[in-house]
């Protein structure tokens, strides 16, 4: 039987997954910045030689925005001995799938490398107005036996009929903003992405954002208001801004003067203290363990 390899990063729905097929699962441990731990990869690839390798890789997690090393990964499996046809790894690219194609130095996620599958929203980064999405796969695994007389055609689906319109919308979206479009959305999300967490950096607040990564990590607010207001994402002491590309330098900037303001009132009487990511950032992004260092 396979066994299932995922980073503890990983979405949900791929622990969802593993437990509605019943499958062996192996969660990985992460690095700080969120991209899979690939030592702990190697060795727990080592120890279950003899189980065929799925592999769930993250091309953006859904918390801290990692993307996973591809070309490492494929690495680590030839490493540890295993051949092209006894592992098979998807790409989970939910939502940076439609932004690293147009990243000049971002390494390329392709079919000209041994992947199974990549799966990318629609309604994320692209903007659909309806939950959809797709995942691509080779011919090969596209089961060509399952002909239904009665339909008239293969069954190439899980759950049975599926609405027809999301793929022709994900389309359309697609041509609407060409390749150009796109690209240019991806090079501002990228560099609002960075001016946001300078700003949060020059103000003394502990912040990251992985590499060609939209979604900046911050010190989770205080108030569930402030939370409510930005309609923000929190996991422990974390909270992110996925930067969009509806989303300003303007609306960057309001945010940005809010949480300030804020702040100020939060720990005004000295008592309260932000709370220390060196945990969840590594002590370089977190401004309570550089200035204990520096103390
Ligand atoms: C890495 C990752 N995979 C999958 C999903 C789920 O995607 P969908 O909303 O298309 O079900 C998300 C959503 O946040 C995600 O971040």
């Amino acid at each position: 039987m396979e066994l299932l390899y995922a980073s503890k990063d990983s979405h949900y729905s791929i622990f969802k997954a593993a437990r509605l097929y019943r499958m062996e699962l192996q969660t990985i441990n992460t690095l700080v910045n969120g991209e899979i731990d690939y030592e702990d990869l190697q060795s727990k690839l080592l120890v279950n030689k003899n189980k065929p390798a799925i592999i769930n890789i993250n091309i953006g997690t859904t918390f801290k925005g990692a993307i996973d090393d591809l070309d490492f990964v494929i690495q680590t499996l030839e490493n540890c001995g295993y051949s092209n046809d006894n592992y098979y790894i998807h790409c989970d690219a939910a939502l940076c799938g439609l932004i690293l194609p147009f990243i000049k130095h971002a390494k390329k996620i392709t079919f000209k490398k041994p992947i199974g599958s990549i799966s990318i929203s629609g309604h994320k980064f692209l903007g659909c107005p309806m939950p959809c999405g797709i995942q691509i796969t080779r011919k090969t695994y596209v089961s060509t036996h399952s002909k239904i007389e009665y339909i008239n055609s293969t069954d190439a689906t899980i759950s049975g009929s599926r609405n027809g319109f999301t793929p022709i919308f994900l389309w359309y979206c697609l041509s609407k903003k060409g390749h150009a479009r796109l690209q240019q959305d991806s090079i501002t999300c990228i560099e609002n992405a960075r001016y946001l967490k300078d700003r949060l950096l020059e103000a003394g607040i502990s912040v990251m954002l992985n590499e060609f990564s939209i979604t900046v990590v911050f010190e989770r607010p205080c108030d569930h208001k402030f939370v409510g207001r930005w309609n923000l994402c929190c996991l422990r002491g974390m909270a992110h801004v996925v930067v969009m590309p509806g989303i300003t330098r303007e609306t960057i900037d309001g945010f940005f003067k809010d949480l300030m303001q804020e702040r100020k009132r939060w720990f005004q009487d000295g008592k309260t203290q932000p709370p220390c990511l060196a945990d969840e950032f590594g002590s370089q992004n977190c401004i309570c363990s550089h200035n204990k260092m520096h103390n």
